[in-house]
């Protein structure tokens, strides 16, 4: 088994049925759930807010990542702490004071992340890769699943694992968009060990044996 880790996104799950999407995941090889929350400004859609990600912690045997789609994310760190966040990431374009708020995550206890949209240069990371866990790479215009996969994303993985090796630093390098079965092995191959799948996974005829399918890459 690899040691890629595999987070199923539960915005493309049934929203009518979320407690047995948290028990099909809880019974397959993935890693953690990815938890997308949108404000409806920063990106243009609104998901779901944290009564909604209580109940998926309730239900859930596997550790929460939290991808904060949202203009003020500091106001809502203590919210993700309490909906079970194992991870926090928050978007650069966003965070005027990124070094605080990264630490700000730490000190809950909480894996400190970093997201970048397609248009963001990897450079923005140089200054504050010593205070993160784990970079996130939007392989798509985040705000909605199912979209196309974006394949600048390869160069992308490669600047960010040179900076993180430039820094002699340990990441962690998450790949969020149009990710799959197809695409998958060449993202690994370029430097990502965590993979989100929403539109892969919970469309497919057999979720769990998708989700073993990314995870046996
Ligand atoms: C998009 C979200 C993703 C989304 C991925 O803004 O951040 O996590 O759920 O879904 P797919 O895998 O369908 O692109
Ligand atoms: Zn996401």
């Amino acid at each position: 088994m690899s040691k890629i880790l595999i987070a199923p996104s539960i915005l493309s799950a049934d929203f009518g049925n979320l407690a047995a999407a948290t028990q099909m995941i809880n019974e397959s090889h993935a890693d953690y759930i990815h938890i997308d929350i949108m404000d409806g400004y920063f990106v243009p859609n609104i998901s779901f807010g944290f009564p909604v990600t209580q109940a998926i912690y309730r239900h859930s045997k596997k550790p929460l990542d939290f991808h904060l789609m949202i203009n003020n994310p500091d106001n809502y760190l203590d919210d993700c702490k309490n909906s079970g966040a194992k991870i926090i990431t928050v978007h650069a374009e966003v965070c005027t004071h990124l070094n605080r708020t990264l630490n700000r995550i730490k000190e809950l206890g909480v894996l400190a992340g970093v997201a970048l949209n397609p248009h963001t240069s990897a450079e923005v990371l140089r200054n504050v890769v010593n205070d993160l866990d784990l970079v996130l790479i939007m392989s798509v215009n985040p705000g909605f699943g199912g979209q196309k996969f974006i394949e600048n994303t390869y160069a992308k993985i490669k600047e960010i694992r040179q900076i993180a090796l430039d820094a002699n630093k340990e990441i962690i390098v998450e790949i969020d968009g149009g990710v799959n079965n197809e695409n998958a092995p060449s993202l690994v191959e370029a430097g990502a060990n965590m993979l989100v799948a929403g539109n892969y996974v919970f469309n497919s005829i057999n979720p769990s044996q998708a989700i073993l399918s990314l995870k046996n890459l």
